[in-house]
């Protein structure tokens, strides 16, 4: 592991994906799943740190997600205030500092709290861990276009100016730079509404291996198919 020779991305992103199946094959309730998921996740996070990876977007609660048994989640809300709570705690250890993506105003005050607690802590660190949080890529771009228009209504943005990069700064994603590689692993080969604005010129890479399963090999295997493609960008 680490023996890739060329420079990782600046910004890569996963869909972690596969959790209830990893548990389902054990013969385990799907939360015990998202348990090894977030195992996953700390493991994967610090691998980037160590590997200068500078920013790091993860998917881990949909838009679509609350389709879900009341039980599976409130698992999952459980395990993220659990995490949230204990990388609170070790966040300057860590170097790692925490942006949220999505609307939190459907969680519970408890873990929004801890949301706002992460993200103004402003200690140095070494990456930033963008959370995607009842995100969809598709309300996103629809709340910048709301953001946009209200803008516009109050005569503080001028719609002849809006730009790309304008039109950017209104996402959550605001001031991050897009991400290169964006990984599913488990086997699906679908988007699923994530970072849809943001993957425009994106590289892909899916694997076939179960999230809680994922290893620091997997993201040097995807690093180096990564650089095996050939960026361009429109260009000839
Ligand atoms: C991803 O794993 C975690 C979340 C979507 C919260 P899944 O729970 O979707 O796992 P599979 O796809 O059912 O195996
Ligand atoms: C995408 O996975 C969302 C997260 C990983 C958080 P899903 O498991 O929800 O996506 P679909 O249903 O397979 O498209
Ligand atoms: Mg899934």
């Amino acid at each position: 592991m680490g023996d890739s020779v060329l420079p990782p991305p600046r910004h890569i992103a996963i869909i972690m994906d596969g959790n209830g199946r990893w548990a389902k094959s054990r013969g385990l309730p799907r939360t015990a799943g998202h348990a090894a998921g977030a195992e996953a996740f700390r493991r994967i996070a610090n691998y980037c740190r160590s590997l200068g990876v500078e920013y790091l977007t993860v998917y881990a609660f949909s838009t679509e997600n609350w389709r879900r048994s009341g039980e599976e989640i409130t698992g999952i809300m459980g395990l993220l205030e659990k995490y949230l709570r204990e990388a609170l705690a070790d966040m300057d250890k860590n170097r790692v500092r925490f942006r949220f993506f999505g609307d939190l105003s459907r969680l519970s005050e408890k873990l929004r709290a801890l949301c706002r607690d992460a993200e103004n802590r402003s200690g140095s660190y070494d990456v930033q861990v963008n959370f995607c949080l009842n995100y969809g890529g598709r309300d996103e771009i629809v709340r910048a276009a709301r953001a946009f228009a209200q803008a516009a209504a109050r005569g503080a943005a001028d719609p002849e100016a809006l730009t790309e990069e304008t039109f950017s700064g209104y996402l959550y994603s605001a001031g991050v730079p897009d991400p290169e590689l964006i990984i599913r692993p488990s086997g699906e080969k679908r988007i699923s509404n994530f970072l849809l604005w943001q993957a425009a010129y994106a590289e892909f890479v899916f694997q076939d291996i179960l999230w809680p399963d994922y290893q620091p090999e997997d993201l040097d295997a995807a690093i180096a198919e990564y650089h095996r493609r050939s960026r361009r960008f429109g260009g000839a």
